[in-house]
């Protein structure tokens, strides 16, 4: 018999204290990948424990890097390379691994990497970063379900984005740093871990003007060094957290958070009622659990990003009045809708757009976890449920939230974990 874990809740609880945020899931994943760049010994601090980095672990070693993971750092030294892969059986697990294509194929003219597929909610491409990698004169053929990509030496190029791609601009930046010439990253992704990325290859010796802005342009160098960092908060588990002080009517104490990466959550969260304060790298959340509806749209950094559409749909499934959501970037991501509806709330879905109407409350079930965000706003959406709600494959939430019951818990939730067979 194969076992999952699953989360419990008993809801109703009322949270108070403080929580420590940990490093950016979506920020140390790119830096691990640069260590291809440059042969040497790095070494990243605050690394969280989360199953997609353990997966960046495996891949890098795999390729025969010598990765250690232990108290949330991460060391590495890269030296020799023993093949230019990066197999199935991990990218399945882990889209990110396709991260490892514009620095493997940089430093060494080569590189395969599976096509990463779908997600639950649907189709995610990676044609943009296809394309880049060929314009920067990259011989590039899909066979057998892998992206094989050669070139002697990359050519710097202008790259127009149709749209901005956190992936696709990471990837194409840690190519164009080894390549000859200049390259222009037009409509870039202006994300946080963008800008970490982009100053971390800097350190390592990169030339490149207009971080944290949509047009990047990158002077190629012969060769790197290797660098060492800390990696920066992690702004969607921050936001993920100041969500359930609003939900719950809770005091929560937020560390360890860079309240400009956060700014358009706080923003409507204001706006929803909640009595909000910031410090340098601090928020505080007070709310007497009475929500407004507020409507949201998801949008590009610094819009309300998508990583936080399914905990506002929590949010607002219980707010006095209705809220309209819209997600722009992945049009798709609702497999949370079905699952806040069988705990109560009213939702009404019309392709991309949510219309939630505000019930009194919501009452625990049995709820299945289908992706990352899904299951937080699932946790959220338990903490008020009347009863128990017992949530199904949590793996997925260990791929982003370290620790999750034990910093919910340390808040006076009442929540823990327990096995259950698999059923097929
Ligand atoms: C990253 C984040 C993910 C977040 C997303 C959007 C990581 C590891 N993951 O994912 O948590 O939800 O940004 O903020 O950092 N697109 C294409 N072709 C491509 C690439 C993307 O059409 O080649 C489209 C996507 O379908 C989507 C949009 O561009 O509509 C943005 O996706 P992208 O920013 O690339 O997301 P990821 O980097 O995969």
């Amino acid at each position: 018999m194969i076992y999952m874990d699953k989360i419990v809740i008993l809801g109703g609880k009322n949270l108070k204290g403080v929580v420590e945020i940990s490093g950016s899931k979506n920020a140390v994943l790119p830096i691990m990948a640069c260590a291809l760049l440059a042969e040497g010994q790095y070494h990243l601090k605050s690394v969280p424990h989360l199953r997609d980095v353990r997966t960046m672990v495996k891949l890098l070693n795999s390729i025969g890097l010598t990765v250690q993971f232990n108290e949330n750092e991460v060391h590495i030294e890269s030296g020799h390379v023993a093949h230019y892969e990066a197999p199935y059986d991990l990218v399945k697990t882990m889209r990110a691994s396709i991260y490892v294509l514009g620095p493997m194929l940089s430093r060494f003219g080569e590189a395969k990497v599976s096509l990463p597929g779908g997600c639950a909610w649907g189709p995610r491409p990676v044609n943009l970063h296809i394309q880049g990698l060929e314009q920067l004169g990259a011989k590039i053929t899909i066979e057998n379900g892998y992206i094989h990509a050669k070139a002697k030496r990359l050519k710097g190029a202008r790259i127009l984005f149709n749209m901005p791609s956190v992936g696709a601009t990471g990837n194409l930046l840690m190519a164009a740093v080894l390549a000859k010439g200049t390259t222009v990253l037009e409509n870039a992704a202006q994300e946080p871990e963008i800008t970490a990325l982009a100053e971390f290859l800097v350190q390592m010796g990169a030339r490149i003007d207009g971080i944290g802005t949509s047009h990047l342009e990158i002077e190629g160098v012969d060769s790197l060094r290797p660098a060492s960092t800390a990696i920066i908060p992690d702004r969607i588990e921050a936001g993920t957290f100041l969500a359930v002080g609003h939900i719950v009517g809770g005091d929560i104490l937020i560390k360890n958070v860079i309240p400009d990466h956060v700014s358009k959550i706080t923003e409507k969260l204001i706006e929803a009622g909640a009595e909000i304060t910031e410090d340098s790298d601090q928020i505080h959340i007070k709310s007497n659990g009475v929500s407004k509806p507020v409507d949201i749209a998801t949008a590009v950094f610094p819009g309300f990003p998508t990583d936080m559409q399914a905990q506002w749909m929590a949010l607002m499934s219980t707010a006095k009045g209705s809220s309209v959501i819209t997600e722009n970037i992945y049009l798709d991501r609702f497999t949370h809708v079905a699952e806040l509806q069988r705990l109560g709330a009213d939702i009404r879905l019309d392709h991309n757009v949510a219309l939630v109407k505000g019930v009194k409350n919501l009452n625990g079930a049995p709820v299945m976890s289908t992706d990352l965000r899904a299951s937080a706003s699932l946790i959220m959406a338990g903490l008020i449920a009347k009863g128990r709600t017992d949530i199904s494959r949590v793996y997925h939430i260990d791929r982003g939230y370290e620790q999750i019951e034990a910093k919910l818990k340390n808040l006076g939730a009442e929540i823990w974990r327990e096995k259950e067979p698999l059923v097929t």
